[in-house]
């Protein structure tokens, strides 16, 4: 073989390689932790995937399942991006260096709640939907048992309804801890915390996941769930026999949240997640899979179903306090020492 055939063959050797080399690394990959029900999890990374090509490996646990994972990891990060659950452990994520500062050119077309929380928290997060706290109960339990239908925060402590509600455990469930941080609001920490005692008497379960009482009201394995009102109606529209409750004196909301992992293996990959997950649709994702929160960019249709917050007498909640990590330490460890060891 002559000199200049030699070269060629190398040349287009070498062409090949690179090629490839960069077919592989167009196969991008994306870690995402998600913090909703595993079936919006799924559309979501299935839509993303559809979007982008990107591929997505994602592991769904509950919001402070997440924060705690993302702590433990924080010397070797494995995730890229966790998307959704409550938004006080993302902001305490946040304030924790945990996550990434990120402006996206989205921001711009999201509600001004939504912007609060990248504000607030210097862009190392923000929200994706909002949603308000309620109950949810069985009619056919109720009225099988002869109970009244609950309406008020009030209710849910009487000795009728002993063995009757269901609620997560804050430390796992960021619904819980809206919950938590909802009553210290409403009522003073230390009543409070005197309601929670009176209401653990009523309690069957604490759950690991938040929504997972409205999935059991839903069934008839509990009278009443504390979870979202959107987890209520989602079992509704399922066709199960419950109703959903805005509690009479008031309640909290969450602005659920997304982050980027600070160190993660796949930042270029993270951020396409995080701008494509601001689109109107990307977001209009959740009500084609039941999911009826309130969605964070402006142009995104808001559900029907979704329940209207200006309905819900909503409470001032102070997301920068009850997001903080020595508040929202000191209220779960007391959580713990108080309720958490009671039998
Ligand atoms: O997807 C349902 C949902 O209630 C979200 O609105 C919320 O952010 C998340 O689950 C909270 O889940 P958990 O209480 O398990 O952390």
């Amino acid at each position: 073989m002559k000199l200049s055939q030699k070269v060629r063959l190398l040349a287009s050797t070498a062409g090949i390689a690179l090629s490839l080399s960069a077919g592989a690394a167009s196969a991008e990959s994306l870690t995402l932790y998600c913090s909703v029900g595993e079936e919006w999890c799924q559309a979501m990374v299935n839509g993303f995937t559809r979007a982008t090509g990107v591929e997505v490996a994602m592991t769904r646990k509950s919001s402070g399942e997440t924060y705690a994972q993302l702590k433990a990891e924080a010397g070797n990060p494995k995730g890229d991006v966790w998307w959704g659950g409550t938004g006080d452990p993302h902001l305490q994520a946040a304030e924790e260096g945990l996550t990434e500062e990120y402006n996206s050119p989205m921001l711009e077309k999201l509600q001004p709640w939504a912007l609060s929380q990248a504000n607030s928290s210097g862009h190392r997060t923000v929200g994706i939907y909002a949603g308000a706290l309620g109950f949810v109960y069985n009619s056919e339990v109720m009225e099988d048992k002869n109970l009244p239908a609950p309406s008020c925060w009030a209710d849910l402590i009487k000795p009728e309804y002993k063995g009757e509600v269901q609620i997560a455990n804050p430390n796992s469930s960021g619904t819980a801890y809206t919950a938590l941080a909802s009553l210290v609001q409403l009522l003073g920490e230390d009543a409070a915390f005197d309601y929670q005692k009176q209401l653990h008497a009523n309690v069957n379960q604490y759950t690991k996941s938040g929504s997972a009482p409205a999935k059991a009201a839903a069934r008839g394995e509990t009278g009443i769930g504390i979870v979202f009102m959107h987890d209520g109606v989602q079992q509704k529209v399922g066709g199960f026999p419950v109703e959903v409750v805005a509690p009479c004196e008031g309640t909290g909301y969450e602005i659920g949240s997304m982050s980027i992992i600070k160190g993660g293996p796949n930042p270029e990959a993270a951020r396409k997640w995080y701008d494509w997950a601001l689109t109107a649709e990307a977001q209009e994702i959740g009500a084609s899979v039941n999911s009826f929160q309130v969605p964070s960019n402006a142009s995104a249709k808001i559900p029907p179903e979704a329940p209207s917050l200006d309905k819900v007498k909503l409470i001032d909640y102070d997301f920068k306090k009850y997001g903080s990590s020595d508040t929202r330490k000191a209220l779960l460890s007391r959580w713990d020492q108080e309720i958490g060891s009671l039998n």
